[in-house]
């Protein structure tokens, strides 16, 4: 049996053509059912449905083979313990710096809300400034409006989230999307699925391309 850990929300919906593709089509829909194992088309293939950031986890220990993560996700959990072959492609946008609009610039130590600590830290790090990083699990876009941080760091896409609520996009943290991931020991012990599927990906990813 082959184990696919998969987040409900915009990376099923995104996911869900590319399994298909695969010959991989889920028997129930989460939506709509309470299971979390999921049976699919493929007997030896079953689909675990967790959330977004408990997918390297699942991957990590093995109680999934393989998974499909958004790259935030990944930089924020440390993906040095499992192999990331694939970018999919897909649920794509920007992980950035975003600050009410106009506000002045701050000099000394900042103040940011965010729920990617790690990520957030390194990246302050990385250029130089002081922060005090403040975790939020969301709504991270109401820290600067209630002064409990100066700054935020979070996914954009469209910015009509930052906009509804006066801010707007600064720096550019990193280009998201998301990735397969595979756990290392499956990727020898399960080797020849894992590569069908792999391949098959790619060539449904390279015919997207193309249609492009
Ligand atoms: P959880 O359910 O664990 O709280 P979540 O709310 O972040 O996680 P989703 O909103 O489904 O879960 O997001 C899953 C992934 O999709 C994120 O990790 C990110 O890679 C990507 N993503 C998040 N927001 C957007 C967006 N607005 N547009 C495109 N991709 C996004
Ligand atoms: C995500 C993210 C932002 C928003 C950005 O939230 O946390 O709030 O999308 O997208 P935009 O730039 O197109 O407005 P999501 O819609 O996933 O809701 P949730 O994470 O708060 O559940």
């Amino acid at each position: 049996m082959l184990t696919i850990a998969v987040s409900k929300g915009r990376i099923y919906d995104d996911a869900l053509p590319l399994l298909a593709e695969a010959g991989i089509v889920p028997i129930d829909d989460p939506k709509t059912s309470r299971k979390l194992i999921l049976r699919t088309t493929k007997d030896d293939v079953q689909l675990v449905i967790i959330r977004a950031t408990d997918v390297p986890t699942f991957v990590e220990y093995g109680a999934a083979d393989m998974g499909i993560a958004g790259k935030d996700v990944l930089l924020e959990h440390g993906a040095e313990s499992l192999y990331e072959p694939l970018d999919l492609g897909i649920a794509k946008c920007r992980l950035m710096t975003a600050t009410p609009v106009n506000a002045p610039e701050i000099t000394g130590r900042i103040r940011v809300a965010t729920k990617y600590v790690k990520t957030a830290q390194r990246y302050f790090a990385d250029i130089g400034v002081q922060a005090e990083i403040i975790k939020l699990y969301g709504a991270m876009e109401l820290a600067p409006l209630v002064g409990l941080a100066d700054c935020i760091v979070d996914v954009v896409d469209t910015g009509n989230t930052l906009k509804a609520n006066g801010l707007e996009p600064k720096e550019l943290i990193a280009h998201i999307s998301s990735r397969l991931v595979v756990n290392k020991a499956s990727m020898k012990m399960k080797h020849q699925i894992i590569q069908a599927l792999l391949d098959n990906f790619e060539k449904t990813l390279t015919t997207r391309e193309k249609e492009v």
